[in-house]
């Protein structure tokens, strides 16, 4: 079906360039709006094959019967995550696939680069500098070598920074719901109980996806398990962390840094231009004022390679669709019953 209608939700225009482009050759009809689906613009979708969405627009059983009932068959996640969908709710009204991998490398790197930020306070000294200010005092950090990383999640993204860690002479310890120990072996490090990641390690960084299990995994018991003055980096979603507790936790010095490119109300915030408006949200303000907080509005994933690998998956997901809407499973498909 090479006329199949996209209606193609939270466009930016880097979204459309290339989307734009890729689609050349399969001829689709895209239509792009630029706000995130909700139930008020639903109707948009209407009369379309394909919803094609990202990380915040929210569907829920509400939206999907919506969907469904405007004549919707597919769901095109431009994203690995797929908690945003209640996939229960779809089963048997719409497919949904998903970008399981657009570059690992990407948010691997954006770790990385977190964590260097953050330990050298770069993001302190960059302002510094520039009003000619060159004292070093408050901007101390620590030799990565010989420390100890705690990697919760050792996916495509956990085992690439596993390897930039070792790199930096770090020992590592590794947490998994499905260890891979052929991994651990031949990257030098270990799996441990999460006990022993989240009270041994000077680093902690989060890169599972959040399921009912991890919710909350970091909150005030967990934090209290912590060595004093760990940094916690999250790049996996907003709230695998228990923003309050986080806090308090900043605020008693317990957590010494953190870099967190989610946030658990970020969808009403994140991928947009509020520069002109009163922050309503007390817990993302008390979070900006800390200087040893890095927040980044979910831009891990945000390099050219990525964004062509997304846009490449994506239509050939819908290709996929196309070419037989009746195949038991997709490659690139996720249910409420193969998960
Ligand atoms: P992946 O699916 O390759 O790896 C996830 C790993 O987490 C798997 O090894 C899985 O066994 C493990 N896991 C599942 N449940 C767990 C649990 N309860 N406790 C510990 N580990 C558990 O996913 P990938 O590509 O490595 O991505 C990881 C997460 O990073 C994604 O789920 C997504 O939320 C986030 N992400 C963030 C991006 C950003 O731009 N900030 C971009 C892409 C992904």
């Amino acid at each position: 079906m090479d006329n199949a209608k996209i209606a193609f939700f939270d466009s930016k225009p880097y979204d459309m360039e290339v989307f734009k482009t890729l689609n050349e050759k399969h001829g689709y009809e895209i239509r792009f709006y630029k706000n995130h689906l909700n139930i008020e613009n639903s109707i948009l979708a209407n009369g379309f094959d394909v919803v094609c969405v990202f990380v915040n627009d929210s569907l829920d059983k509400e939206m999907i019967d919506i969907l469904y009932g405007y004549g919707v068959k597919l769901v095109a996640l431009r994203c690995a995550g797929f908690n945003n969908v209640d996939l229960k709710a779809a089963q048997g009204k719409l497919r949904v696939v998903r970008v399981p991998a657009y570059s690992p490398h990407a948010v691997a790197e954006y770790n990385a680069a977190l964590i260097l930020t953050l330990n050298r306070k770069i993001h302190r000294a960059y302002y510094r500098t520039r009003d000619l200010n060159f004292a070093l005092s408050g901007l101390m950090g620590f030799d990565l070598f010989g420390k100890c990383a705690g990697i919760i999640g050792t996916g495509k993204i956990g085992k690439v920074l596993v390897r930039i860690l070792k790199g930096f002479g770090m020992e590592v310890l590794l947490f998994d719901k499905y260890p891979d120990e052929a991994f651990a072996l031949e990257a030098g490090a270990r799996y441990v109980g999460l006990d022993e990641i989240f009270r041994g390690s000077d680093i902690i960084s989060l890169n599972c996806p959040l399921t009912k299990e991890t919710e909350y995994m970091i909150n005030a018991a967990t934090i209290d398990m912590m060595k004093k003055g760990v940094m916690l980096i999250n790049t996996g979603r907003g709230k695998l962390i228990n923003t309050k507790d986080l806090i308090e936790g900043l605020k008693d010095g317990k957590i010494g840094s953190a870099g967190l490119d989610v946030y658990e109300e970020e969808g009403n915030y994140f991928y947009e231009d509020h520069s002109d408006r009163l922050l309503p949200d007390d817990v993302l303000a008390r979070l900006l004022t800390f200087n040893n907080v890095i927040i980044t509005s979910h831009q891990g994933f945000f390099t050219r390679e990525a964004l062509t690998n997304i846009a490449t998956t994506t239509l050939d997901n819908i290709k996929e669709y196309f070419l037989n809407p009746e195949k038991e499973k997709y490659p690139n498909e996720v249910c409420y019953k193969c998960q």
